[in-house]
């Protein structure tokens, strides 16, 4: 055979592997026996090693490629990731249709129902049908590149079939059917590894490893549930979306439907829910979908999540089992938190054996005692809780828990303040306890993402005061790692690798890295958007913008009253508690050198602007109003690759405005302020002129 052949079989093989895939993943209806799909493997992997020039990239022996990765680069999202509405009530479903009719000014909807997947979101980009990157949704504007891993996943299509558009973004879930998670386990036993808690867990564990061999050997699977970024059309309706993503090779599950009004979500909820157990997958709900895309653009965001869509979740599971005991912890802000110890118990797909009570007057109410028999209930990936006592068998011995008045770590006094439901350690800094938890939250995943940095570690690390805060995290070196117990020089080195790789951080991140009370990640998120660098968050008048807040949201009631449109508030969602906090932190100069130190450690914190695909709009602001037939945030983050900002209020220093249907005051103002308006023509003309770099 000379190369030519080879190069015609090469391509036939290619071709006739992917359509197995496509019969086998998408189809679920395999048409050879898999020895024989084995042999066209073997002939493939055969041919290459003889003809390795002949090799291309979507080639199916290239799922696992390339060597293992110190760490995962960040991928900025150009259309954000977000999340759903969540409902656990007929009644809330019921809202969210009449809320649907109402700002859909429309009589009749019909919706688009699915499973709510129980595994994590992905980002797929399609270019020219070829699958060039892949994201996990991160905090939903800044994902990572977990390409190489999702390359491994056998029924993502590494080149679409057909006529697929230029550019196609498709998002999903990555799951762990139930099947291969018992087989994984089993053989994680066999090994004596530790077993994953639920399908979800060793999806997500199976994904973020960064030596995509041990991603090959996972049993992974993904489904379609939507798309980002497209350049291309598509059809006009989500479930006909799907269809066309189907026919293009990607998988979608079959259970989807169309369904025309609110009571046929509630039927199908009923009926996927009783099947629930027969599905081959975990499910966590289902998600209803306005069909037409033409009422999702009109219905637009809220928050994070878009007004088109619901998920209606299933009832949390409960379980009853025997309270053996009751201890308190010590969190990051000294809050004590009581928590139940349980005879081992099965709920919600894990093993549980403690179970939050809250604060002490959640434990008086419930009137929770040592040895009775409790409820204990799980949802999704929260914190188990204790429900409620089965008074019915109370023993007679059960024992009345006392809060204790030590600190049981520090011997600190615990304090309760007036009006506050949780009782405090006053050790502070002092307290062990406390510098362990907040260390941990620094190394938390969602926070710098310091893999391998867990609580046993924190707890030797603390205990031999080798750590006495986050900064000094960054002066470890592998030998003094590797001298801690259980710790093997690959796992110190590790380590010493992770908390590198962690000194390049964004802005958001770091900033719900310290660990302020009230601060959680939306928080830090909205911080870093407004302010662009900590430098300005450190350096804020806290008070001066509380009282700026305060006048706005004064003049607000009285624009509501007369009618008119509201003045927009700096930093919404970010209260007088938030502020206090805010100012409280930043005003203390304990946590100021610890900033210091770490920044003096080389930590590089990147600023939130998305980086731009061109430069054809920098420097120039836009504000939109309006309705357009793109999304407000399609239109931002289409704005913003091109180096424009994006603001909310019109103000002399806005270039554009771009005045969609039934505008708001800012175009009035733009009118006021002979600022340059565009209309929807407009606006994707400039969208559309070439980069001239
Ligand atoms: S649509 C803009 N559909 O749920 C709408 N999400 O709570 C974005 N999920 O991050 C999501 N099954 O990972 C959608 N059929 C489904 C889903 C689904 C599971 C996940 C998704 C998302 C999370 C939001």
């Amino acid at each position: 055979m000379d190369q030519a052949d080879a190069q015609a079989r090469l391509q036939a093989l290619r071709r006739e592997i992917a359509d197995h895939d496509y019969r086998y993943y998408v189809q679920d209806a395999p048409s050879i026996p898999d020895a024989e799909y084995d042999r066209l493997i073997e002939e493939l992997q055969a041919l290459e090693a003889e003809y390795p020039q002949l090799v291309t990239p979507d080639s199916p022996s290239q799922r696992v490629g390339g060597t293992p990765s110190a760490a995962f680069t960040p991928v900025r999202h150009m259309v954000p990731m977000l999340s759903l509405a969540n409902a656990f009530d007929d009644e809330a479903v019921r809202d969210f249709g009449r809320r649907v009719r109402e700002l859909a000014g429309e009589a009749a909807v019909d919706y688009h129902c699915e499973p709510k997947f129980d595994g994590l979101a992905i980002s797929l980009l399609y270019r020219q049908g070829v699958l060039v990157r892949a994201a996990t949704r991160g905090d939903g504007s800044t994902g990572e590149d977990v390409t190489a891993n999702v390359r491994t996943i056998a029924c993502v299509p590494l080149r679409l079939r057909g006529d697929a558009p230029a550019v196609l973004e498709v998002r999903g879930e990555v799951y762990m059917p139930r099947e291969g998670f018992l087989r994984l386990n089993a053989e994680q036993a066999a090994r004596g590894d530790k077993p994953f808690v639920n399908p979800r867990n060793a999806a997500a564990g199976s994904l973020r490893q960064l030596d995509p061999r041990i991603t090959a050997s996972r049993p992974l699977r993904f489904y379609c549930h939507g798309y980002g970024q497209v350049e291309g059309t598509l059809p006009d309706r989500h479930g006909d979306v799907l269809s066309a993503l189907e026919l293009l090779g990607l998988p979608v599950c079959p259970q989807r439907r169309r369904v025309a009004d609110i009571d046929a979500c509630l039927a199908y909820y009923a009926e996927l829910g009783a099947r629930r157990a027969e599905l081959p997958y975990d499910i966590d709900g289902v998600v209803y979908k306005v069909d037409r895309l033409d009422l999702q653009r009109r219905l637009g965001f809220v928050a994070r999540a878009p007004r088109w869509a619901l998920a209606h979740k299933f009832p949390a599971e409960e379980a009853v089992t025997v309270l053996e005991n009751i201890e308190v912890q010590i969190g990051r802000t000294g809050a004590v938190t009581p928590v139940a110890r349980l005879a081992p118990v099965f709920v919600g797909g894990v093993t549980v054996t403690n179970a939050t009570l809250h604060n002490e007057d959640e434990l008086r109410r419930k009137d929770v005692r040592v040895g009775d028999s409790v409820v204990v209930r799980r949802a999704g990936d929260v914190i188990p809780e204790v429900v409620r006592v089965v008074t019915e068998r109370r023993p007679v011995d059960a024992r009345v828990f006392e809060m204790p008045a030590q600190c049981p770590v520090c011997g600190s006094d615990i304090v309760r303040l007036d009006g506050e439901a949780v009782s405090r350690c006053s050790g502070g800094l002092h307290c062990p306890a406390q510098v362990k938890a907040g260390i941990a939250h620094f190394a938390s995943r969602r926070a710098m993402d310091i893999d391998g940095l867990g609580d046993k570690l924190i707890e030797q690390l603390v205990d031999r005061g080798l750590v006495r805060d986050v900064a000094d995290i960054y002066t470890l070196d592998a030998a003094t790692v590797a001298g801690l117990e259980r710790m093997a020089e690959k796992s110190a080195a590790n380590l010493v690798a992770a908390i590198e790789a962690s000194k390049q951080v964004t802005l958001a991140r770091f900033v719900f890295a310290l660990g302020i009370p009230q601060v959680g990640e939306e928080i830090a998120r909205i911080l870093a958007d407004h302010f662009h660098s900590l430098g300005a968050i450190r350096s804020a008048d806290w008070a001066a913008l509380a009282q700026e807040k305060k006048e706005i949201q004064k003049e607000n009631t009285k624009r509501r009253g007369r009618k008119e449109p509201l003045a927009p508030v700096p930093l919404p969602g970010i209260g007088e508690h938030i502020i206090t906090s805010l100012s409280t932190f930043f005003g203390d100069g304990r946590n100021e050198s610890v900033i210091e130190r770490l920044l003096e450690h080389g930590i590089t914190l990147e600023t939130p602007a998305p980086e731009p695909a061109d430069s054809t709009l920098a420097g120039k602001t836009f504000v939109i109003t309006g309705t357009f037939s793109r999304s407000r945030e399609e239109l931002t983050a289409a704005l913003q690759q091109r180096g424009a900002r994006v603001t909310g209020s019109v103000s002399r220093n806005t270039d554009f405005v771009a005045v969609g249907d039934n505008p708001g005051s800012k175009a009035d103002k733009a009118a006021q302020l002979g600022i340059a308006t565009l209309d929807e023509a407009g606006l994707m003309a400039i969208l559309e002129v070439p980069d001239s770099r």
